[in-house]
C-alpha cells in the first residue's frame, strides 16, 4: 500500500483479537510516531506502553478514580470502567511535555504530539493492525496521570488501543474537503 492508500483506508477499529502484539511491532509504531514534525525539535511526546497486567492496573485506577468522583455509581458501571483498558492487548498512552523554554508554545507541542499519534494510526494500518484513538474523562484524571508518570498539568491526549483486527466495521465514506476549504487565488 502506498502512503495515500494507507491514509484513505485507515479507520478506527475497536474490535480486536486477544493475540499479543509483539514488542518489535509496537516499537515500529513508536518509531513512526517520532518521525512527526515538531517545532524547535523539542520532541514533546511521551509514550507509556501498557500490555498484560499494566492494562489491568490502569483499569483499577480508572475505576477507583471514577468511584471517587461519582460515589453513587453502581458496581456494574465501575466494573465496566475497570475492563476498558483490556479491550486491546496493547495500549499506548500519549502525553505532551510542557514547554521548558519561553519560545516554545504548548499548543505547538500538542500539535506535534497529535501528529505523532496520527503516524501511529497510519503505521498500524500499514502493518495490518487495528487501532483506535480514545480519550474520555480518564485522560484528564489526576490519578490516572500520576499512575502513568505524568504531571497533573500535563496533557494526555490519547489512549491508542492497538491489536489485530477481529471485526472490521463497514466504513462509511468520509465527507470531502470542499465545504471546509476556501481557495484564495
Ligand atoms: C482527540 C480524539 C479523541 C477521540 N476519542 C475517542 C473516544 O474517546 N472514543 C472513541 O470511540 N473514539 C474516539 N476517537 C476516534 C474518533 O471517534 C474517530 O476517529 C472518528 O469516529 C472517525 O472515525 P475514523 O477514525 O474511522 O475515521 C477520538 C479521536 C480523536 C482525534
Amino acid at each position: 500500500m502506498d502512503t495515500l492508500q494507507v491514509i484513505q483506508t485507515r479507520h478506527s477499529i475497536g474490535k480486536v483479537k486477544a493475540e499479543i502484539v509483539p514488542r518489535g511491532v509496537i516499537e515500529k509504531l513508536l518509531n513512526a510516531a517520532v518521525q512527526a514534525p515538531n517545532h524547535y525539535k523539542v520532541r514533546p511526546w511521551r509514550f507509556v506502553v501498557l500490555t498484560g497486567s499494566g492494562r489491568s492496573q490502569l483499569g483499577e485506577i480508572m475505576a477507583q478514580s471514577m468511584k471517587a468522583r461519582f460515589p453513587q455509581l453502581s458496581e456494574e458501571a465501575l466494573a465496566k470502567e475497570r475492563t476498558k483498558p483490556l479491550r486491546s492487548p496493547a495500549l499506548i498512552a500519549v502525553g505532551v511535555d510542557k514547554p521548558s523554554d519561553s519560545k516554545v508554545l504548548e499548543i505547538e507541542n500538542i500539535c506535534a504530539v497529535a501528529a505523532a499519534c496520527e503516524n501511529i494510526l497510519l503505521a498500524a494500518q500499514a502493518l495490518g493492525l487495528a487501532a483506535q484513538w480514545r480519550t474520555g474523562d480518564a485522560v484528564r484524571d489526576r490519578d490516572v496521570k500520576r499512575f502513568l508518570g505524568f504531571d497533573e498539568d500535563q496533557h494526555v491526549i490519547a489512549f491508542l488501543y492497538i491489536g489485530y483486527p477481529d471485526a472490521v466495521p463497514e466504513a462509511a465514506p468520509r465527507p470531502g474537503f470542499e465545504d471546509r476549504t476556501v481557495w484564495m487565488e
